[in-house]
């Protein structure tokens, strides 16, 4: 830096460290610097490029500030590897254009392409989905849609109070990522709003969810195919379709679903609240090591299920289900059903549900008994489980 060589000129000196210490001190730059303008209308997508690229190129650890305002930005990447750490410390909002059409021809927004050690601290993302919405449900054919934002290839990232609001397809989804920390999120789209999943993981491995808030109108959470050593702790989940895994049995050969902890979850009102489900289809696939424990529902249609069968638009393979469901644990689960059926197993003929646990389980349906319902399915059950255990 040339700041250095004037520094060596004493009468200079002391306004050199001034000027170290209080303008630039740890290297943060505010994308406004870049040229983004907080109008909401403005076009900031070219702002936010050169911010990325001077933030990914530093060779020392960054802040990359996202001030107050509203920043519109187009679908982009924000590609790494970069050189060093960088954090995005935002306290304003990205939205998307005003024509849903600009997001919905990518499928994703704000894409994170191997990103390594990266926080996100703040801010909010409003993809401002709503005419996407309104034209499925009119017209069907809409573009793709776009997820609000991705991760593909990351590691050691974290996401803090991060909110997104009316994602037009899932709010933030994890591919082939490692080590990430999702936390204090605010997730939030009307319940009618068509597959607007919260968090959508896929071929991931040590991922933490922990205390977050999740409205929407599909999954709150989905681990699909490749998730592993997965912990989900203190949630609110509802309106929405509850957390499931799966779905499972997309191909012939898929990677399976390992070591997952569900915890300390509220599900108010939601379709389903801890679902496994799969596809009837031949598959090496697996789901095994699955806790889901302290769970409270209110007025669940679906509390606690295992799908094998699963079905959702009445095109379905018709086979026996290959995913080899084991060892899944549920532990202190209580609340009310909206059916009568509020647990069922439904397992596969050729392929049996084994180690089943059922521990300290309390669902009602209103004044009338529960009942839960088997196929294919065995376990143990220990403590007061009520609905009585059908394994
Ligand atoms: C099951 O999963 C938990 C949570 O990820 C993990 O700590 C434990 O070691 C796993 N157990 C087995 C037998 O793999």
């Amino acid at each position: 830096m040339s700041n250095v060589s004037l520094c060596h000129v004493n009468s200079v000196f002391v306004i050199c460290i001034l000027l170290f210490v209080f303008v630039k001190p740890n290297e943060a730059y505010s994308v406004k610097d870049f040229g983004a303008r907080p109008d909401g209308r403005s076009d900031s997508t070219q702002a936010f490029k050169k911010a990325w690229a001077w933030a990914c190129g530093s060779v020392k650890p960054v802040t990359l500030d996202v001030p107050y305002g509203r920043f519109m930005v187009r679908p982009m990447y924000f590609s790494g590897p970069c050189r060093n750490r960088i954090k995005l410390r935002m306290k304003g909002t990205i939205i998307g254009p005003s024509d849903y059409r600009v997001l919905a021809r990518s499928s994703v927004w704000l894409m994170f392409y191997r990103v390594n050690r990266l926080t996100i601290d703040g801010g909010t993302l409003d993809a401002r989905g709503q005419s996407f919405w309104a034209c499925r449900r009119h017209f069907g054919y809409c573009y793709s849609g776009a997820q609000s934002i991705s991760f593909v290839g990351c590691n050691n990232v974290v996401v803090r109070g991060l909110k997104s609001m009316n994602s037009q397809k899932s709010h933030m989804s994890l591919k082939s990522c490692n080590n990430i920390a999702l936390t204090y999120l605010t997730l939030r789209a009307p319940s009618g709003s068509p597959n607007t999943d919260g968090i959508n993981i896929q071929h991931s491995n040590r991922i933490l969810i922990y205390g977050s808030v999740i409205k929407t109108g599909d999954d709150c959470i989905a681990l699909g195919p490749g998730s592993r050593n997965t912990i989900i702790k203190r949630i609110a989940c509802g309106p929405g379709h509850g957390i499931s895994i799966g779905s499972m049995g997309n191909t012939l050969r898929e990677d399976g679903v390992q070591n997952i902890i569900v915890s300390n979850v509220v599900f108010s009102k939601t379709t389903t609240g801890v679902r496994i489900k799969a596809w009837a289809r031949r598959t090496n696939s697996f789901v095994r090591n699955i806790t889901f424990r302290n769970i409270v529902m209110y007025n669940v249609y679906y509390p606690i299920i295992i799908d094998q069968k699963y079905c959702p638009h009445n095109q379905c393979p018709h086979q026996n289900s290959g995913v080899k469901i084991s060892n899944v644990r549920y532990t202190n689960i209580r609340g009310t059903s909206r059916r009568k059926e509020a647990m069922q197993f439904i397992c596969s003929p050729s392929t049996p549900c084994t180690g089943i646990q059922l521990q300290h389980i309390r669902l009602t349906f209103g004044n009338k008994p529960a009942v839960s319902t088997c196929s294919y399915a065995r376990g143990t059950t220990r403590g007061v489980v009520y609905p009585r255990s059908c394994l």
